[in-house]
C-alpha cells in the first residue's frame, strides 16, 4: 500500500557527534541515538535523518567520507547501525542516512590512488596555468578550490582540500554510488538526504568564474553556472529514483541543493527524480510577513507545478539557529552579522510563532535538534575549541558553524548536562541548565511541550500535512490562512495586538492568548 508518507513527514535532524554520546568519549554517536529513540517517540516526528556516520578522518565533521559502507569506530560499528535501524522501525521512525556524492575523504582507497598516480580520472586533476590553480573557482570554505599535489598538477576541491571532487562524467563513479544506495536500502535504510545535490556535474571546459567567485557559499545567480546546479545532475537523479522505485517500502530521497529560485528547485523534484528538497528560501528568509508569504506562495507554486510536496525547514546543521538569527534587528539568514546584538527573549518568542507557521503549511518539514529545546546558536565558544574547517580555511576571519553543533543539553545542572559520561566535544553554557529536556518535560510553557503539542495536534488533525492553503484577508504584518477542513492558522509579525478571528476553538497557541494575538505569536484556530 502506497502512503506517501515523505509527502507530510516531520523529519528530525540528527548531527551524531551532538546528538548524545554512549561510549564516554564526548563525541555522539549510535548508541547515544538508540538511548534517545523514546524521546522522539515521545516528540512525535516520523523520522531521523541522520548526518554522515562513515569512518572518517573527521576533517569536515564526517562529510568527509573514506569508506561508504562501513561506519566510523567513534560512532559504534555496522551492528550498531543495524541495531538502530531496527529499533527505531519499531518505535514506528523511519531512518534517513546522508550520502555524499560531491566528493569523497582525500583518505578514500580512490583517492589514494590517484596520488599515488594511478585513476586520477575518477577526480578532476588538471595542469597548472602560469605557475598556479587551472582556474579561478573558490572553495566554498574559503581559499582557492585546488591543490597541488607533488608532481605539480592539482586537483579540484570545492569543499576543504580533504575533500577532493569526483568527477560524474566517470561512469565508474555513477556505478558506484548506484551500488552503494542498494547496499544501505538492501539494509534497510529508508532514504538519502543527498549532500550538495546541486554540485556533482562540472562545465568540463572549467571556465573561470570572474566576479561570481567571492559568492561561491551563495546560491547561484547565473544561469549557466560551471559548478553548481547544472542541467547534467538530474540524469543521475534520474538513474537513482528507478532504484529507490525498485524496493519496496517507499524509500526516498531529499536533495541539499542550494539554488537561485524555487523554479530551479523543483527541476530536482519533478516526476522521476526525486522526492523532496530542503526550502532554504524559507530558512533564509527574514521575520517579516510580506517576505515569508512572498517566499511560500513561490514555494508551493513552483513544487506544485510539478506534483511535489513543499517542505519548510528553520535550521540545520549549517546556520546560525533561528533563535539568535530572529533575536537580531535584522533578523535575516544570508546576510548576519555575528556583531549585531542579540535578544533571545525576542528570538525565543519568534521561534515559537515559527514552528506553528511551519506544522500549518501545507507539505513536510524538518526539525534541526535541540531546536524543540529553544537552543541558541553559542556565540562565544573559546577558538582553541572551533573544528569547522571555515576557521582555518578563512585565515581565522570566519569562526564557522561550531556554534549550532554545541552538543544538547538532556538532563542535570552541569554541563554536559546528560550528553554522555565523559564531557562534550565542545563546551556548553551554564544557562543551558534551564533547557535541558528533563527540566522542560513538565513544564506545560516550555518549548518541548510546544513542539510535542504542535506536532500531536498535526497528526490527529486531518486539515494539515499535505494538500492547499488558502490566505484569508488580513492587516499589513499579520498572515493569516486557513486549511481544509476547518483550522486556521494567524501569525502575528506586526508590532500591533491583531483581534481572533471568529473561531470555535483554540487548539494551539505560541504564548498565552484572549481576545487578541499579541506581536510575535501565532495560534492554530478551529473554525
Ligand atoms: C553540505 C553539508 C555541510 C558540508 C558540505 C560539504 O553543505 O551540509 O555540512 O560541510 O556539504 O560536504
Amino acid at each position: 500500500m502506497t502512503t506517501n508518507w515523505w509527502r507530510d513527514a516531520v523529519i528530525y535532524q540528527v548531527y551524531i557527534r551532538s546528538l548524545a554520546d554512549g561510549s564516554g568519549d564526548g563525541v555522539g554517536d549510535i548508541a547515544g541515538i538508540r538511548s534517545r529513540l523514546p524521546h522522539f517517540a515521545d516528540l512525535g516526528v516520523d523520522a531521523l535523518w541522520i548526518t554522515p556516520w562513515y569512518p572518517s578522518p573527521m576533517a569536515d565533521g564526517g562529510y568527509d567520507v573514506a569508506d561508504y559502507r562501513d561506519i566510523d569506530p567513534l560512532f559504534g560499528s555496522l551492528d550498531d547501525a543495524q541495531r538502530l535501524i531496527e529499533e527505531a522501525h519499531d518505535a514506528g521512525l523511519r531512518v534517513i542516512i546522508d550520502l555524499v556524492p560531491n566528493h569523497t575523504s582525500d583518505q578514500h582507497p580512490w583517492f589514494k590512488d590517484a596520488l599515488s598516480g594511478h585513476r586520477r580520472d575518477r577526480y578532476v586533476f588538471r595542469e597548472g596555468r602560469d605557475g598556479g590553480p587551472p582556474n579561478d573557482w573558490r572553495s566554498v570554505f574559503g581559499g582557492p578550490a585546488w591543490t597541488r599535489v607533488d608532481d605539480g598538477t592539482w586537483y579540484l576541491h570545492l569543499f576543504a582540500p580533504e575533500q577532493p571532487d569526483l568527477n560524474w562524467d566517470h561512469p565508474e563513479v555513477r556505478a558506484e554510488f548506484e551500488s552503494i544506495i542498494r547496499w544501505w536500502l538492501d539494509r534497510g535504510v529508508d532514504g538519502f538526504r543527498i549532500d550538495v545535490a546541486h554540485g556533482l556535474v562540472k562545465d568540463p571546459a572549467l571556465p573561470d568564474l570572474g566576479a561570481d567567485r567571492e559568492d561561491i557559499a551563495e546560491p547561484p545567480r547565473r544561469a549557466d553556472h560551471p559548478h553548481w546546479d547544472r542541467e547534467g545532475v538530474h540524469e543521475v537523479y534520474r538513474s537513482w529514483r528507478a532504484i529507490s522505485d525498485s524496493y519496496a517500502g517507499e524509500r526516498v530521497f531529499v536533495a541539499e541543493a542550494w539554488v537561485a529560485k524555487p523554479e530551479r528547485l523543483a527541476n530536482y523534484v519533478r516526476p522521476g527524480e526525486l522526492h523532496t528538497a530542503f526550502n532554504f528560501d524559507f530558512l533564509r528568509c527574514s521575520w517579516h510577513a510580506g517576505r515569508l508569504r512572498a517566499v511560500i506562495d513561490s514555494s508551493l507554486h513552483a513544487l506544485g507545478a510539478v506534483g511535489a510536496p513543499a517542505t519548510w525547514v528553520l535550521s540545520n546543521h549549517d546556520v546560525v539557529r533561528h533563535v539568535t538569527r530572529y533575536g537580531r534587528a535584522q533578523h535575516t539568514g544570508p546576510r548576519h552579522d555575528p556583531d549585531e546584538p542579540v535578544d533571545l527573549a525576542v528570538g525565543l518568542r519568534r521561534a515559537r510563532a515559527a514552528v506553528l507557521l511551519m506544522l500549518a503549511l501545507p507539505g513536510s518539514a524538518y526539525l534541526y535538534q535541540g531546536e524543540e529545546l529553544g537552543l541558541w546558536e553559542v556565540e562565544d565558544l573559546p577558538v582553541s575549541v572551533l573544528q569547522d574547517p571555515t576557521w582555518q580555511r578563512s585565515g581565522h576571519t570566519v569562526r564557522g558553524r561550531d556554534g549550532c553543533r554545541v552538543p544538547l543539553p538532556w538532563s542535570g545542572d552541569e554541563p554536559p548536562f546528560g550528553f554522555g559520561g565523559g564531557g562534550a566535544w565542545l563546551p556548553q553554557p551554564a544557562e543551558w541548565a534551564m533547557l535541558t529536556a528533563q527540566s522542560q518535560k513538565d513544564d506545560p510553557g516550555s518549548m518541548l511541550n510546544l513542539y510535542r503539542e504542535a506536532l500531536r495536534i498535526r497528526r490527529a488533525h486531518e486539515a494539515f500535512g499535505d494538500g492547499t492553503m488558502t490566505w484569508l484577508d488580513s492587516p499589513e504584518g499579520v498572515l493569516v490562512f486557513a486549511r481544509d477542513p476547518g483550522v486556521i492558522c494567524v501569525v502575528n509579525l506586526s508590532a500591533d495586538n491583531f483581534p481572533i478571528p471568529d473561531h470555535r476553538g483554540v487548539l494551539l497557541s505560541s504564548v498565552p492568548i484572549s481576545g487578541t494575538v499579541p506581536p510575535d505569536a501565532a495560534v492554530w484556530l478551529t473554525v
